[in-house]
């Protein structure tokens, strides 16, 4: 959501601090600011929108000091202005917070009586003027940041810096990831790895409920009862934390175009000869259905596996967002497996369906990207999908990676089930094996797509269609388009076509029909003719077959080479991953960054 950092340093922190924020924009990017002490003085540069005009700030009003502060922002309470933007002072604290302070209205209203009142709309603001006030009344800045934290509720990382002291950081971790950076001489206190990757790759990760007092020394932890906590060290591999474009335009194609070799490297992990392997926790025989949760691309991803389960594996399988799932408060069957699908691994609701899984499903699973992230270190089981950083606040080669370890994993339970026999199942594997090389061939269409994008981009709308699994790919592809071009975008199963979202259709909605030469094949070539009977205008992607049988008739086809049926929902989301992007770049918007969006979202 919001990026932090704090430098303790030997030279001067701001370009350090500004740095880490570039690597932490993808979190957040409605503001950025910083803060240092110097000579014992707070004193602070804050900026509305992208990093760069922080930047640009910092050139004609430089902030020296060694002891500093910073934040990208992601806005919660109060709108993306320069008053609202951390880091956040009152006295002589200065914080920021990555997070959500729930009762800031109660706190507002203690503080009042004492002459303490809001500048700003956001709830972040209390928390620094309630650091104050406990400072007022005589406690130290330790003291009062253990009395402000153990006032607060919600979901926050918090970092605090203080006048008179340039030689003291204090971070507080409930709900949001926080991490400590060891230098020589130096301390550092970041959201993540990455954020701190050019400064050490010597991390300790916070645990929940944790308050760090860092000063150039060390870091002293305590736990959420207060008392000393010993924090293991570890040594971050640099090489997971580079984030560079590699010759690319945007983060989002170079991590389109590194699906063949990531995916690759899944199937070497999890098939490794032929057939599926996981850990023998994964014991499929002890499980008779299935619960699946996650947010954004990874529902899609998950949907994507019911299908699977239930066809392939004969599981049950049921699928649902996690800000719904948390609420609704499913009863969890005996015997039941839950498996929570996370790039990031930090994404709140999607953590707080597991704790509410966690205890009531035999057995809680991840999928994350982050294997040092929350949701990984709170399952039962956590599976690394493999597939490297990715920048791009639009998940690309994530989702195609958590598609494939899912696809192993409905063997592997196909396996134990008995569903499926060694034959069938090496037959699905080799399917899978052959998707990097179709994915570059894939990849190869890139000018046709940027052809058919031209078409969508001045469209108010688009429709996309698809069945059975396509229906799932068809929904990530209006997700997509809608995130990156900004262009209303709906998916339906074909077959609803005719139950409402018909009467929408005349020529100026581009209908995208997904659709593979599969046995539901002629059914949606049904619902095709049933658009394109209205004059709509329909843009068939499909393979050889498809195209053979079905081209008459549409506005445009682009034929992918031919996948098997466990193949194609992986190999289909590449053309629609590189739709939305041509129809963003079309339209000129932020690709990397799409408006209003946030990568990693630790906010219900
Ligand atoms: C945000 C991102 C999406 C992502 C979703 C879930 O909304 O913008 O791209 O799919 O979070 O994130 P996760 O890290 O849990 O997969």
């Amino acid at each position: 959501m919001c990026g932090i950092i704090g430098v303790l340093g030997n030279h001067e922190v701001a370009p350090l601090l500004v740095e880490s924020l570039k690597r932490l924009e993808y979190r957040g990017y409605d503001s950025a600011g910083i803060a240092t002490v110097n000579g014992g003085k707070l004193d602070r540069r804050r900026a509305v929108g992208k990093l760069v005009h922080l930047s640009d700030l910092l050139v004609h009003h430089p902030l020296a000091g060694h002891a500093g502060i910073g934040h990208t922002r992601w806005a919660t309470h109060g709108a993306a202005t320069e008053n609202n933007a951390h880091p956040h002072a009152s006295g002589p604290v200065t914080v920021v917070h990555n997070g959500i302070i729930e009762n800031f209205r109660a706190l507002r209203e203690k503080l009042a009586p004492h002459g303490l009142l809001p500048s700003t709309d956001t709830d972040t603001e209390t928390v620094a003027m309630l650091c104050a006030h406990y400072m007022a009344g005589g406690m130290d800045p330790r003291a009062a940041v253990q009395a402000t934290v153990a006032d607060l509720d919600g979901a926050f990382a918090l970092l605090f810096l203080f006048s008179g002291e340039d030689d003291l950081m204090i971070a507080a971790r409930k709900g949001s990831p926080l991490a400590i950076g060891h230098g020589d001489g130096e301390m550092f206190v970041g959201s993540d790895a990455i954020a701190l990757a050019p400064m050490t790759d010597q991390i300790t990760y916070l645990e929940e409920g944790d308050i760090a007092f860092v000063t150039r020394a060390g870091a002293e932890i305590i736990d959420a009862c207060g008392a000393p906590a010993r924090r293991a060290k570890q040594r971050i591999e640099t090489q997971s934390t580079v984030i560079d474009k590699a010759g690319h335009k945007h983060f989002m194609t170079k991590e389109i175009h590194e699906q063949p070799v990531v995916m690759a490297e899944a199937l070497a992990r999890y098939a490794p000869n032929g057939m599926p392997v996981f850990p023998d926790a994964l014991d499929f025989t002890r499980f008779d259905r299935v619960v699946m949760v996650a947010c954004g691309t990874g529902f899609y991803s998950c949907l994507t596996a019911k299908y699977w389960f239930e066809q392939i594996a004969r599981i049950p399988c049921e699928v649902d967002v996690a800000s719904e799932f948390r609420y609704r408060e499913p009863p969890i069957a005996p015997r039941t497996l839950a498996i929570f699908v996370s790039q990031s691994g930090e994404t709140a609701d999607t953590l707080a369906a597991l704790r509410y899984a966690t205890g009531r499903a035999d057995m809680v699973l991840s999928l994350v990207n982050v294997g040092t992230s929350s949701i990984a270190r709170e399952s039962d089981l956590a599976l690394a999908i493999l597939a490297g950083i990715e920048v791009s606040v639009a998940s690309t080669k994530a989702y195609t990676n958590q598609l494939t370890v899912l696809a192993l994993l409905a063997l592997h339970a196909a396996r134990a089930k008995g569903s499926l026999d060694n034959g069938a199942l090496r037959a699905h594997i080799e399917d899978l094996r052959a998707v990097p090389d179709l994915m570059r061939q894939t990849l190869a269409l890139d000018s046709q797509i940027a052809a058919m994008a031209g078409t969508l981009a001045p469209a108010p709308s688009v429709l996309f269609l698809g069945r059975g699994v396509m229906f799932a790919t068809a929904l990530e592809a209006a997700l997509k388009m809608k995130e990156l071009s900004y262009i209303h975008a709906e998916a339906y199963a074909s077959g609803e076509l005719k139950h409402g979202p018909i009467a929408l259709i005349d020529p100026s909605l581009p209908v995208v029909v997904i659709a593979p030469h599969d046995r539901l094949f002629d059914k949606t070539v049904s619902n095709m003719q049933e658009v394109m009977a209205r004059h709509g205008r329909v843009h068939l992607i499909t393979d050889a077959a498809g195209a053979k049988s079905a081209r008459a008739g549409t506005a445009g086809v682009l034929e992918l080479p031919a996948a098997g049926d466990l193949a194609a929902p992986i190999l289909y989301a590449l053309p629609a991953q590189l739709l939305a992007y041509h129809t963003a770049m079309a339209k000129g918007t932020d690709i990397d960054q799409p408006r209003n969006l946030a990568k990693s979202v630790t906010v219900e």
